[in-house]
């Protein structure tokens, strides 16, 4: 496995490769990443990852500054994963100068956790441009864990025609339902124990649509109040259409629960697709 750490070696070194795959990540490398590079290994004979802390998309300093950095470690669970290539810029390489082309997403960027997180999706959207600019893969693969984040980054592809097959994988989760975050770590044990009730909460969103509920606000208020009771701090739980993030609309059958809530300290988001055999009434 090749470390590279500038734009000029890592264009010399790929400049011959016909098929890369790349994931995209911030680092601090969990088993949800290897999930993301072992699909990557599926669609290419070349597989990239990209290990930047991108300033651009945090809009609070502070959780820049204590975002997990962990790169040696890093690199040794991607070495055993089977990456060929590690592409771990500095911020000087991605950001020689103030950044002033943006990418300006649509309005949906502004909702779920873009109403939490102003300006989030403006900056995830210039860095992967960038990086997909850089790397120039055939595929990109990404998590859905982070439901909102794969809609933007595919409607950004197909809006701007990038060459680029993104590619979703399904989140993983710990036996308990809690989905695998580089955040966890920051759970105490006893936050840890707790920490699965949002998969619940959306657990019981799922059952109650799959049952025929089709009363969306007060499910949504319901597993808002459920986390609130156990000291959650809750931004959000939305059911939304999967493929627009808008409320649904009657006939729908396909749904997605969203939710982002903090516990203590930590922010933890989760989503859960759902898929109902009766279409909707009058919501
Ligand atoms: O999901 C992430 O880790 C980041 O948002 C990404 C896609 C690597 C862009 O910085």
């Amino acid at each position: 496995m090749e470390v590279i750490t500038t734009i000029a070696d890592l264009r010399r070194r790929l400049r011959d490769e016909r098929q890369v795959a790349c994931v995209p990540t911030m680092g601090n490398i969990h088993a949800g990443h290897l999930r993301l590079v072992a699909e990557a290994h599926d669609h290419a004979p070349c597989v990239v990852t990209t290990v930047f802390v991108n300033p651009l998309q945090f809009n609070q300093p502070a959780d820049f500054t204590s975002y997990p950095r962990t790169f040696e470690d890093d690199c040794a669970k991607l070495e055993a994963a089977g990456v060929h290539v590690v592409f771990h810029p500095t911020e000087g390489q991605i950001y020689p100068e103030a950044q002033v082309f943006i990418v300006e997403p649509p309005p949906i960027a502004n909702k779920l956790e873009g109403r939490f997180r102003p300006g989030h999706f403006r900056g995830m959207t210039t860095v992967v441009l960038k990086l997909l600019n850089i790397v120039q893969p055939q595929v990109a693969v990404f998590g859905k864990k982070d439901f909102q984040q794969l809609h933007i980054v595919r409607h950004m592809v197909q809006q701007l025609a990038l060459p680029v097959q993104i590619v979703a994988v399904e989140t993983l989760r710990a036996p308990d339902g809690l989905a695998l975050s580089s955040r966890n770590r920051f759970l105490s044990a006893e936050q840890r124990l707790e920490a699965t009730r949002l998969y619940r909460a959306l657990s019981d969103l799922k059952a109650a649509i799959e049952a025929g509920d089709r009363n969306f606000a007060a499910m949504e208020f319901a597993a808002d109040a459920s986390l609130a009771r156990y000291g959650w701090q809750v931004d959000y739980v939305a059911l939304r259409r999967p493929l627009t993030l808008t409320a649904p609309e009657p006939g729908d059958r396909e749904f997605v629960g969203l939710g982002a809530a903090r516990l203590g300290e930590t922010r933890l988001i989760d989503n859960m697709e759902i898929f109902a055999a009766q279409p909707v009434g009058n919501p």
